[in-house]
């Protein structure tokens, strides 16, 4: 069996490695896969020879977010892929929020930017309940072109920055349970709850979404997870995902659900590749 795992191209100047390759690489062999690191950029590779293609670490797809789109529609044309193009349309504009909201998840109280002038109103709000914001563009991935502010000035300066990245700005207000209990990141293969990692809070220590350490799957984190997997309809057919959840107001919230190109954090759990990638075999069987 050959499986393509689709990766992109580094980012020289900010670097952001997939570290999930050596566990992926390892499950792979255990399992008698021929596993073939595939970028999606490179036009020359003939996705109908692999048995199914996995989309990974394609971090670099955000500012060619429609481009990307129509390479993962062409691939599903020629063979496997996990998750599938709709998918993958859905869950690459965090705009998705509201419809989760809409069906019952709670998510962090959160407006959507297109100008100046609809950001100004949307400051005031966030303002009002909290003493910092965060923003963030719509389409994003590693905190890049995402800001922390105290002050509406400082908040303006991280919007027009995603503007002129031609992209419409989340505001929300600052969720300041990430500086200390920390983010969850609940990554999810084949439907079951495989592990949990906390996450480096990126507005105030930096990095790219990177993982501090394990944390217990509690049922809290079984509830919230039960709750999203009752909210997304195609949430069967996924092979994975990782949900990232904060604490707010004593109960845990909707950061992010990741179903395009979620890190999901091997290192804590290697066999979360073994279960992967058997899952995808009997998928394709
Ligand atoms: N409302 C918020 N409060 C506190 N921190 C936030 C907030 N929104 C984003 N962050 C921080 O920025 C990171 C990136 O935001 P996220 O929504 O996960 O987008 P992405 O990971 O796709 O860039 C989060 O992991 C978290 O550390
Ligand atoms: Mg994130």
């Amino acid at each position: 069996m050959k499986i393509a795992y689709v990766i992109g191209n580094d980012n020289p100047t900010d670097p952001d490695p997939d570290l999930d390759i050596p566990f992926a690489t390892e499950a792979a062999a255990q399992l008698d896969i021929d596993l073939v690191f595939a970028n999606w950029n490179d036009k020359s590779i003939a996705w109908e020879s692999f048995d199914a293609a996995v989309i990974r670490s394609t971090w670099d797809y955000v500012p060619v977010r429609d481009e990307f789109l129509k390479f993962a529609k062409t691939v599903e044309t020629k063979t496997k892929l996990f998750n599938s193009h709709d998918v993958m349309r859905w869950n690459t504009d965090k705009k998705y929020l509201s419809v989760l909201e809409g069906k019952g998840v709670p998510i962090i109280p959160t407006k959507f930017a297109s100008s100046i002038d609809e950001a100004s109103s949307a400051l005031n709000w966030a303002f009002e309940k909290a003493e910092a914001i965060a923003i963030k563009p719509t389409v994003g991935a590693g905190a890049r072109l995402a800001g922390k502010a105290t002050t509406k000035d400082e908040a303006i300066e991280f919007i027009k920055k995603v503007l002129e990245a031609n992209r419409t700005a989340i505001i929300q207000p600052y969720i300041s349970s990430v500086d200390d209990e920390g983010e969850k990141a609940i990554i999810v293969i084949n439907g079951e709850i495989s592990h949990v990692a906390k996450k480096v809070p990126a507005l105030t220590k930096g990095g790219h979404g990177d993982a501090a350490g394990q944390l217990e799957i509690t049922n809290e984190v079984r509830e919230i997870v039960k709750t999203i997997s009752n909210a997304v309809s195609q949430w069967n057919d996924l092979l994975f995902a990782r949900v990232d959840v904060v604490r707010m107001d004593e109960k845990l919230v909707l950061m992010e659900l990741e179903l395009t190109e979620p890190w999901l954090f091997m290192q804590f759990r290697p066999a979360a590749g073994v279960d992967l990638f058997k899952a995808l075999k009997q998928r394709i069987a």
